[in-house]
C-alpha cells in the first residue's frame, strides 16, 4: 500500500532550535527533532518531506510545489503564525488537512502570540509539548477523525 505523504514545515528561526531560548524550545537541535519525526513517520507509515526556511516566500513556494504531492501538512510557522496572511492563504489554497504546531505554549506567552492567523485554515493546533508537538501532530493525522490519512 502506498504510504501517505506528509509535508513538514519549520518557519523562521527554528533552525536555531536547541540553542535559542532553550527554556522555551528545549535543547534538542532541529536535526535531531527531524530524526525523531522521521522515526515516528516510519512507525505511522507516512512518507515525510521536511523543510525549514527563514523566508516566507520559500515556505509559500514549497507549499505550492507540494500541492499535488502531499496528503497533509504539519507546519510550525514560527512568528509568521501571528501575522502572515500570505502563508495563511497558501495553506488555505491547497485544500489539505493541516496541523499547526508550536513547541512552546503560545497561549501562556506574550499577548501577540495568542493570535494565530493560520489557525482558521488548520484542522487544529498543538502547542506547548516541546518537540513532541510534532509527533502528536503525526499521531493526530493517523487518527481517523482527521481527514482520511
Ligand atoms: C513557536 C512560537 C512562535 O510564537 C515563535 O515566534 C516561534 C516558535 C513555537 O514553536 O513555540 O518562533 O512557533
Amino acid at each position: 500500500m502506498e504510504r501517505k505523504k506528509v509535508l513538514i514545515l519549520h518557519g523562521p528561526n527554528l533552525n536555531l532550535t536547541g540553542f535559542r531560548e532553550p527554556e522555551l524550545y528545549g535543547r534538542k537541535p532541529l536535526a535531531e527533532i527531524d530524526e525523531d519525526i522521521g522515526t515516528a513517520a516510519d512507525e505511522f507509515g507516512f512518507e515525510v518531506r521536511i523543510l525549514q526556511s527563514n523566508h516566507e516566500g520559500v515556505l509559500i513556494d514549497t507549499i505550492q510545489e507540494h500541492r499535488k504531492w502531499a496528503d497533509a501538512i504539519v507546519v510550525n510557522p514560527g512568528a509568521l503564525t501571528h501575522y502572515s496572511y500570505a502563508l495563511r492563504d497558501a495553506l488555505a489554497s491547497v485544500r489539505l488537512p493541516i496541523i499547526e504546531v508550536h513547541m512552546s505554549n503560545v497561549m501562556a506567552r506574550e499577548e501577540f502570540r495568542h493570535q494565530s492567523v493560520v489557525a482558521p485554515v488548520c484542522v487544529g493546533t498543538i502547542t506547548g509539548f516541546g518537540s513532541h508537538s510534532y509527533i502528536l501532530a503525526l499521531q493526530a493525522l493517523k487518527s481517523r477523525e482527521v481527514g482520511s490519512l
